[in-house]
């Protein structure tokens, strides 16, 4: 790789051993992939935060960055952290996992870090522009940020982002490059979507079809007419879960989708086949939940603002968590919202999620609207699952 002078000393430790773990990073990240050069990164989010995932060994090497005078160079936030990081007694996490997760905290922010925890940081201050390169980890916010900001980033792992935040780099391969950024294969949705369960479903059923068709196909969707950024996130989250995509168009909603569908295959997607993949998203022996989520990923005001409605003057009957970011939670308190979704019974867990937090096998079966936290709830939590759509979801927390 050619490397800048200013590279160069960052890789020969002249700005500190953080900077030069961080270049020997990404110079190992360009060699993997035929990176020529570097370029500059305008955001970064960091995954890897939670210390459920990270463990004793994640949290050094997080440590040992800080002290190693690590600083980030661009603005960075954070991906959800393993609990309510103002609330977590509330939700039943125990004080050492707690005193673990503050520490993680504690070594990002010391590397200046904003210490926003959230899946969605394009809803709380993290907003790259279109065209900009950045350098995110958290897979549904890179299928947004590509697909509908129109901004460029791989997936990166944590420790590439880390390393991209620290020396405000990246190597440039893959969604960085125009010619990976082009459709493949037209995805013909012949149904009606119209709830954010049904834009997951569809997230499936399309990433699974391209797993088959390899990964690096990207998606050019027909028939979708319309889709709200609640729709657009749950099915970023949902292809990028099920099919590890990074990217898809919709003529007339994303920006880079252009007018002329790609010369590959057509796929077809059917009302029969959106009603399989919901069916497939829920466990035949659930039977009632006894968890319900919703926040995957993480909610907007305007959800959080329809979960009031629908708990107003309403006792929930399980227990109930309501992810979503700092910023949106705050501006929830302000609109009344927090009252009247607390005087339920009902509980925020901002910062964190129901993948994310320690939750292993609490729950026997969990009721959410997102086909991801579907996948992990199964695979990770051990909780069946209850696949509705977001009104049924709070009308689940409220069956006694
Ligand atoms: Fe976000 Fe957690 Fe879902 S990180 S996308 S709410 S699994």
């Amino acid at each position: 790789m050619i490397l800048t002078s200013e590279e160069h000393s960052m890789l020969a430790g002249d700005q500190g051993k953080a900077a030069q773990t961080a270049m020997q990073i990404l110079t190992a990240l360009g060699r993997i992939y035929g990176a020529q050069r570097m370029i500059p990164v305008r955001s970064v989010q960091i995954a890897g935060v939670s210390y459920d995932n990270l463990g004793e060994a994640g949290l050094e090497w997080l440590t040992e960055m800080a002290a190693g005078e690590g600083h980030v160079r661009v603005p960075t936030t954070l991906n959800p952290a393993g609990m309510d990081l103002e609330n977590w007694r509330v939700l039943g996490i125990p004080a050492d996992f707690a005193e673990k997760q503050y520490r993680v905290i504690d070594a990002f922010t010391r590397m200046g870090a904003t210490p926003t925890c959230t899946c969605t940081p394009y809803l709380a201050g993290n907003l790259p522009a279109m065209g900009d390169t950045i350098a995110w980890a958290e897979s549904s916010a890179v299928c947004y940020a590509n697909s509908v900001i129109g901004a460029r980033t791989n997936r990166e792992g944590g420790p590439s982002a880390l390393a991209a935040a620290l020396t405000g780099r990246t190597p440039e391969y893959g969604m960085h490059r125009e010619e990976n950024r082009r459709p493949g294969v037209t995805v013909d949705v012949q149904t009606r979507l119209s709830d954010t369960a049904d834009f997951g479903a569809l997230g499936k059923i399309i990433g699974g079809r391209l797993e088959i068709l390899g990964r690096k196909v990207l998606p050019w969707i027909t028939g979708v007419d319309s889709a709200s950024v609640e729709q657009l996130k749950s099915l970023c989250a949902s292809a990028a879960t099920y099919g590890g995509l990074a990217m898809f168009h919709i003529p007339g909603i994303t920006p880079e989708a252009g007018s002329r569908p790609p010369s590959g295959n057509t796929i077809t997607v059917g009302g029969a086949d959106l009603l399989a993949a919901k069916q497939s998203l829920s466990d035949a022996s659930a039977g009632e939940a006894d968890f319900v989520s919703l926040g995957c990923p993480h909610l907007t005001l305007g959800e959080v603002a329809r979960i009031a409605e629908l708990l107003d003057g309403k006792q929930v009957a399980k227990e109930f968590w309501i992810t979503t970011s700092r910023p949106v939670k705050r501006d929830s308190d302000r609109l009344g919202y927090t009252e009247i979704i607390e005087r339920s019974g009902a509980k925020f867990a901002v910062d964190t999620c129901c993948v994310v937090a320690p939750i292993r096998g609490r729950f026997r079966a969990m009721a959410t609207d997102s086909a991801k936290a579907c996948y992990y709830a199964a695979s990770k939590n051990r909780f069946k699952t209850r696949f509705l759509d977001f009104t049924a979801v709070v009308e689940e927390a409220l069956v006694k």
